[in-house]
């Protein structure tokens, strides 16, 4: 464990008010109404049990406030904070999603340009228009060989410090859902130099700072504030993330009251209780368990290469020498020697295997483990590959992973385009030289190529035309891409 072990840490001091009430069996007079699990459907009742619903309870001083915490719950935020050796955490109970939203609205005023790794979950879009910022985009790098978006690097990084100076802030994401680090230190260490602000959305990462075999992580590479899924590779419930705060730049009082605006003032506190859990987990065990997480991953990787032909994972090295780092417990497995999509062989997993991937596309199967991965989930899910690959043969496509340039001009912010009423809808091939008023985005790669308020160029409407043939435009509102938004004056 990279923390010396702290006593503080094996409390748990919100789950522990939880369990406190509900073993009192207090009358409810107060939301919700299904009175300490009473009313709870009977079907669901007997599948889950009868002691959660004790935990689903509302603002009073036994469980503290979310919003305005002085007990429980900014107990539980004091230890999440120490843990990670930052300043200050908030519970989240929106997921990163409301996290990422906050950052833009915390480190930006209106007006203020940001530059902003364009391969961004579509939350960092939200955060953009609520905070109405002029977004300077840095398109990602492909690799054809790998069929894999790589990360931003640092280079992308100092070269848009350079050229545009007057940005106040930097947001990347890291890692990507491949798990693909990018050189956190260097590029906090330059914006730092620089007094820009810097933001990470490190959904995928709330456990690489308790494993050494593990990349560096945002909080050790010292950002001003990054947003964690607690629940994506962590124990917490879903939608359970949290927010560290570790700036000299940002006021944390204006984060605080951000968050605090976002979010429901009736947050579950069942979901709570499993952050402060999760914490503890991790910081005890973290080691002990990621250890295994990565051990089975890499057999995993490793007997991929060895026994399927038509299958391929990258590994750290391979990832290394690019000049990134790899958090090893994402497999990654490309599978297009084998004629087959992503998406069907997906299918084929669930239906045949019982197996549920994370996520699939035309090249690539990504499957995430998380805390509570084991070797036999590694061991049942590649045996479930190596059959596929003996049983079934695609017929072999010429897909090829690409993305048009996009550095194309920004018109309007993206703010005035999604508010204005002054759109219409017109065929691709008559988008161009206008600005867009919508986000499409295509999966693979999962980076957007239309964004309100940007030129739309001829090289994107023959990329989205060619593209729509084969895959699903995220964005796109009618079943075959054929017009897209625009803004009218
Ligand atoms: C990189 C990234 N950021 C943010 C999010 C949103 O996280 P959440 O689901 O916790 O809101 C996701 C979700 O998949 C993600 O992959």
């Amino acid at each position: 464990m990279k923390k010396k072990l702290n006593k503080d840490q094996f409390e748990v001091p919100l789950f522990e008010a939880l369990l406190s009430h509900a073993r009192r069996d207090v009358v409810s007079f107060h939301c919700p109404g299904h009175k300490n699990g009473r009313s709870i459907d009977k079907e669901l009742k007997n599948y889950t049990g009868e002691g959660i619903y004790k935990f689903d309870v509302t603002v009073f001083n036994e469980v503290d406030s979310l919003h305005d915490p002085v007990g429980a719950i900014k107990k539980a935020q004091y230890l999440m904070a120490q843990a990670y050796g930052v300043k200050r955490s908030l519970f989240l109970v929106n997921g990163t999603s409301v996290g990422n939203m906050a950052m833009f609205l915390a480190a930006c005023e209106p007006g203020d340009s940001i530059i902003v790794s364009r391969n961004s979950h579509k939350s960092v879009m939200a955060g953009i228009i609520m905070s109405g910022v002029w977004p300077i985009w840095i398109q990602p790098r492909i690799d054809q060989k790998l069929d894999l978006v790589f990360n931003t690097t640092y280079d992308q990084i100092k070269e848009a410090l350079d050229k545009y100076p007057e940005a106040k802030a930097v947001f990347i994401t890291s890692p990507t859902y491949n798990g693909i680090v990018t050189e956190l230190s260097k590029i906090v260490d330059l914006c730092h130099k620089k007094g820009k602000v810097i933001l990470i959305d490190e959904a995928h990462g709330a456990h690489l700072h308790f494993n050494r075999q593990l990349p560096e992580s945002a909080v050790e590479a010292g950002a001003d504030m990054c947003v964690q899924s607690t629940h994506k590779i962590l124990s917490a419930l879903s939608q359970c993330s949290v927010l560290h705060f570790n700036s000299m730049l940002i006021d944390f009082n204006k984060v605080k009251k951000i968050v605090s605006m976002l979010q429901t003032t009736s947050p579950n506190y069942l979901m709570l209780a499993t952050i402060d859990l999760a914490r503890r987990q991790v910081f005890l065990q973290g080691k002990k368990k990621f250890d295994r997480v990565i051990e089975a991953a890499e057999w995993g990787r490793s007997y991929i290469s060895k026994n399927i032909a038509l299958m391929k994972c990258f590994g750290r090295q391979d990832i290394q020498k690019l000049g990134f780092d790899l958090d090893v417990t994402k497999l990654t497995i490309n599978i297009t020697k084998t004629g087959l999509s992503g998406y069907e062989i997906e299918n084929i997993l669930t239906r045949d295997y019982n197996i549920q991937l994370d996520y699939a596309d035309l090249f690539n199967l990504i499957a995430i483990m998380g805390e509570g991965s084991n070797k036999t989930d590694v061991e049942v899910f590649v045996k479930a590959l190596e059959d596929i690959s003996k049983k079934y043969h695609g017929k072999q496509k010429n897909w090829i992973l690409k993305i048009p340039s996009l550095a194309t001009e920004m018109v309007m912010k993206p703010r005035e385009v999604f508010l204005s009423n002054s759109t219409k809808r017109v065929s691709i091939k008559k988008a161009v030289g206008h600005i867009a008023a919508q986000i499409l985005t295509p999966y693979p790669p999962g980076i957007p190529v239309l964004i309100p308020g940007e030129r739309i160029t001829k090289e994107i409407c023959d990329y989205l035309m060619d593209m729509s043939k084969d895959i699903r435009i995220s964005g796109q509102e009618t079943e075959m891409l054929k017009t897209v938004k625009i803004f009218t004056n």
